[in-house]
């Protein structure tokens, strides 16, 4: 269990996180997606009790990370951003040492077990020296698994694996996090789907949108959005409310005096262009253009920071049933 309130924190004048409230249930795996310097490693370092927040307070595992930060510590995994690991160790003998700091009982076939999971047993004895980045990443994943925490903070995890690597941790991770607390960070769209329960878009220290991958799918990149240029759109109530009720059509939003721009279910996406094109001309209005928008993770970002600070002057879904009522 991770609880955070208002988690703020800056280094010296600058901000980079910003009144964060979050929290991760037993048994979910609860997903950071945000681009560079959006602060998430922030975040998680704070909840592992590495560093304290400038406000708000977190309880991981129950435990507060402040007052309480060596319970926190012991409970919790953490793969940091970049893993402190020893060159010349060998990785047996890392992972023994890492196990005895925590007690860990049986150690030898926990790390044997560890190892085999993580795809590593071959290399036991090689020094971590010599190790490539995407085995380095994976002796950090076993470090921070090693003690079976009750709560796993994985600092962007499959970072420099190869696509099977990929494939085997987010498995790896999935399966642990049926029992636990993971909370994780990435900057890829695809893996914040494919691993987690919850994903919580954080950008510029702010959580900016928040929803299960399925509902982000369908919100940001499953539907598809098309634009139009209709000469006259705007104020022009009747056509609008005809579009809106075209079957495929989710969402609707009027953007200024002639462009709109439709969010449709992608497997009606292409006949609802059809049917878009059609009805604007039966209506008797002139349609200019009409393109396919597609969503890369950037744009994504900027459709919900722009949607945010619409959100703060006027609302950005445009709703004219109700205005028509
Ligand atoms: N030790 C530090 N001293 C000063 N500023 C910092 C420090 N660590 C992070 N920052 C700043 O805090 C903000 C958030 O950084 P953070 O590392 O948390 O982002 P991030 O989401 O993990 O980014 P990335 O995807 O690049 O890892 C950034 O503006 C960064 O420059
Ligand atoms: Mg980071």
């Amino acid at each position: 269990m991770i609880e955070a309130r208002d988690l703020t924190k800056y280094y010296g004048r600058r901000l980079a996180i910003d009144h964060l409230t979050f929290h991760a249930r037993k048994g979910e795996i609860v997903a950071f997606l945000g681009p560079n310097g959006a602060g998430k490693t922030t975040t998680m370092r704070i909840l592992t009790g590495y560093m304290p927040p400038s406000e708000g307070e977190a309880k991981v595992a129950g435990f507060d990370v402040v007052e309480e930060s060596l319970e926190v510590r012991r409970r919790v995994g953490y793969l940091p951003e970049t893993v402190p690991l020893y060159d010349d160790m060998t990785v047996w003998d890392y992972l023994e040492f890492m196990g005895s700091l925590r007690q860990v009982p049986n150690l030898d076939d926990r790390i044997a077990e560890i190892l085999d999971r993580v795809g590593l047993i071959d290399r036991a004895d090689s020094f971590i020296g010599t190790l490539s980045k995407g085995m380095r990443q994976r002796v950090g994943l076993a470090q921070a698994i090693l003690h079976q925490p009750e709560v796993l903070i994985l600092d962007e995890p499959t970072l420099g694996l190869d696509p099977k690597q990929r494939v085997e941790v987010r498995e790896l991770i999935r399966e642990i996090g049926r029992e636990r607390t993971v909370m994780l960070s990435t900057h890829i769209l695809p893996e914040a789907q494919a691993l987690s329960d919850r994903v919580l878009i954080i950008n510029k220290g702010r959580i900016i949108a928040e929803d299960t991958p399925e509902e982000l799918q369908l919100r940001l990149l499953g539907a598809q959005r098309v634009r139009l240029r209709v000469r006259g759109a705007q104020g022009a109530q009747g056509l609008v409310a005809h579009l809106q009720r075209l079957p495929g059509l989710l969402r609707l939003h009027v953007h200024d005096a002639e462009h709109l721009e439709i969010e449709a279910k992608p497997e009606e996406a292409e006949a609802l262009r059809s049917r878009l094109a059609r009805a604007v001309l039966d209506a008797g209005y002139d349609l200019l253009e009409m393109c396919v928008v597609s969503m890369s993770l950037e744009d994504i970002f900027l459709q919900l920071i722009q949607d945010e600070s619409a959100e703060a002057e006027a609302p950005a879904d445009v709703d004219l049933t109700a205005k028509e009522a």
